[in-house]
């Protein structure tokens, strides 16, 4: 845009001057012209008087003296058809000028002044003054080059000024841009300069600003929402514990009481991962999946179902706030325990590179069968797109060497700030 500014100025400017400049440059021309054949008729007419005075002898003298230095050959052509000064032809101008009087002609090589000398005894003698093109020019080519001198002067000027007032414009859209990116990121708290730049890059400015708030408040709203929803959970949650202590069988009670315990702790993580402002999510991956391999080993262990586990001996940072990645292995392990028999064996595993692999012994499914919202099996259909997303779409489903399904996770690495 700045460029494009500075080229349109350019542009005008030069139309401009080039209207100024041109007729300006051709009257200089004229009048140059105009200024040297005066001269020249001035020349002459001085010498007319000598032309009509003197003897021969003294006007051949006075010519030949005004011809030594003279840019203008000076010719006296005498009624008696003597010729006085350089030998110039009898060209048809001075027969007319000896008829008709004074005029001047122009040549290909200059201009011929003529002045007719009346009242002689013999006749009309006429003075033939000659005025080369370079002395009808004189001076007009320095004239030009100022003009196009102080043209080439405006227009570098003109530019420069466009090109700051461009720069003015531009480089507060260019920081709207900036800040509209980092909005896009979802980095809400980033605002415009409210105060830079003419005012309708102002308004936008602060139109933008007003924009990014409404999003932060309907977000903040959005996660309020979804932290009422799920604290409705609490009341059938309240009812089942009820029920649970009034069990006669202690042991029954306790597990279903541990159950409901787990359910609750959940409850209140979603709540507070809702609520939380996001900050750069991070969590040590090692820590998480063992967590929630324990809470499903004494699922496991109910149904029989064989549970092999491999993780890494130290802690594995990685992209994911501890909550997310809890919700992945909960979404995937969810899977093998309601899509496959119970005693089908189960295996987990996470290496150094955070490739998180959950697989099973059951039939295997169609990869094409994890789209959002697509169940197999009559339910919601979000599971494997929760696992998806935790890691930025790095999800795989093939088949596992224990013959069922094989589903890995690749989760991103946590980078420094
Ligand atoms: N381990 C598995 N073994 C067999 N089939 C599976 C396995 N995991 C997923 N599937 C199939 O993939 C489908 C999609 O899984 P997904 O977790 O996305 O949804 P869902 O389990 O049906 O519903 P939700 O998880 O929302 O309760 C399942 O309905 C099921 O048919
Ligand atoms: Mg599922």
């Amino acid at each position: 845009m700045r460029w494009r500014l500075a080229l349109l100025v350019a542009a005008a400017m030069t139309l401009v001057l080039l209207a100024f400049l041109v007729p300006l440059a051709l009257l200089l021309r004229g009048v140059a012209a105009d200024r040297a054949v005066s001269a020249a008729m001035t020349q002459a007419q001085s010498l007319g008087v000598l032309v009509a005075t003197a003897d021969p002898q003294s006007l051949r003298l006075a010519v030949e003296q005004v011809n030594v230095d003279a840019s203008r050959p000076i010719t006296v052509y005498l009624p008696d058809g003597a010729v006085v000064g350089p030998a110039a032809g009898r060209t048809p101008g001075v027969s007319l000028a000896a008829r008709s009087g004074s005029f001047s002609v122009e040549h290909p090589d200059g201009r011929e002044v003529l002045v007719a000398v009346q009242g002689l005894p013999q006749g009309t003698a006429v003075i033939r003054v000659f005025v080369p093109r370079a002395e009808l020019r004189k001076g007009v080519t320095r004239a030009w080059l100022v003009l196009a001198l102080l043209g080439v002067g405006l227009l570098a000027v003109g530019v420069a000024v466009a090109d700051r007032l461009a720069v003015m414009v531009v480089r507060p859209i260019r920081s709207l841009a900036e800040v509209s990116d980092a909005l896009a990121g979802g980095d809400l708290d980033r605002r415009a300069p409210a105060t830079a730049g003419p005012p309708e890059v102002r308004a936008v400015a602060a139109a933008l600003n007003q924009l990014a708030a409404r999003i932060r408040d309907l977000l903040r709203s959005e996660r309020e929402r979804v932290a009422d929803l799920s604290h409705r959970m609490r009341t059938p949650m309240t009812a089942l514990r009820l029920d649970a202590e009034g069990l006669r069988d202690q042991a029954e009670a306790d597990r279903i009481l541990a159950h409901v315990a787990a359910l609750d702790r959940a409850v209140t993580t979603v709540i507070e991962d809702a609520r939380r402002e996001r900050d750069v999510p991070a969590c040590d991956a090692t820590e998480v999946v063992a967590e929630r391999v324990r809470f499903w080993t004494v699922l496991a262990e109910d149904q029989g179902r064989p549970v092999s586990t491999e993780l890494p001996d130290g802690p594995l940072p990685v992209a994911v706030s501890a909550a997310d990645l809890a919700a992945c292995v909960d979404a995937l392990l969810g899977n093998v325990f309601a899509h496959t028999e119970e005693g089908v064996a189960v295996s987990v595993t996470l290496d150094g590179h955070r490739v998180l692999t959950v697989q099973d012994a059951g039939p295997g499914f169609d990869p094409a069968a994890g789209a959002r919202g697509v169940s197999g099996a009559g339910s919601t259909g979000l599971g494997l797109d929760i696992a998806r997303r935790t890691a930025g779409g790095a999800l795989t489903v093939d088949r596992s060497p224990l013959g069922g399904a094989r589903v890995t996770v690749t989760l991103n690495a946590l980078t420094e700030p």
